[in-house]
């Protein structure tokens, strides 16, 4: 099975690669936010979720900037967290174990989202790219900050959950 649509012969191309699938990540999260702030009862967690969509919607803009071309690749991640996530909605039947299910899939998300991040400033650093290192940069402190806002939420949220069925 093949990583890539492309076959890669240099730490640029391969860099070029893994940027479309970010955008790919971004623009899959832009979809899946929506539902998700639908399905959340706590009024800090639909904001936080609110506030990320519009950070996300500005990552895509920043990935596509960085992006010489409009194009992405397919980030199979993603697409199995989100799945993950659907199931849980569909599958959770008290809404605070919900919150708590979303809480817990979103911070997923976002420990992925750091980890490319963080692979794709390194290779950014060893081409020579300073303002993409910069802008990559700025995307990955939205993500800390989401997820730490999200572990803030889930000290409060996660303690209201029924532990056993009632
Ligand atoms: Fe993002």
């Amino acid at each position: 099975m093949k990583l890539f649509s492309a076959n890669l012969a240099s730490l640029s191309e391969l860099y070029t690669a893994e940027l479309k699938k970010a955008l790919d990540l971004e623009q899959t999260i832009t979809k899946a936010l929506p539902k998700m702030i639908e399905k959340a009862s706590d009024p800090q967690l639909k904001q936080a979720f609110e506030t990320h969509l519009q950070e996300t919607e500005i990552h895509v803009e920043k990935v596509k900037g960085l992006l010489a071309v409009d194009d992405s690749e397919t980030c199979k991640v993603i697409h199995a967290l989100v799945s993950e996530a659907e199931a849980a909605m569909t599958d959770v039947t008290d809404p605070i174990v919900l919150d708590v299910a979303l809480i817990g899939a979103a911070q997923q998300v976002e420990h992925h989202e750091i980890a490319v991040y963080g692979t794709l400033k390194a290779w950014a650093n060893l081409l020579g790219r300073s303002e993409d290192f910069a802008i990559l940069e700025s995307i990955e402190a939205d993500e800390f900050g989401a997820d730490e806002l999200l572990s803030d939420i889930s000290d409060r949220v996660n303690s209201e959950a029924p532990a056993i069925a009632a």
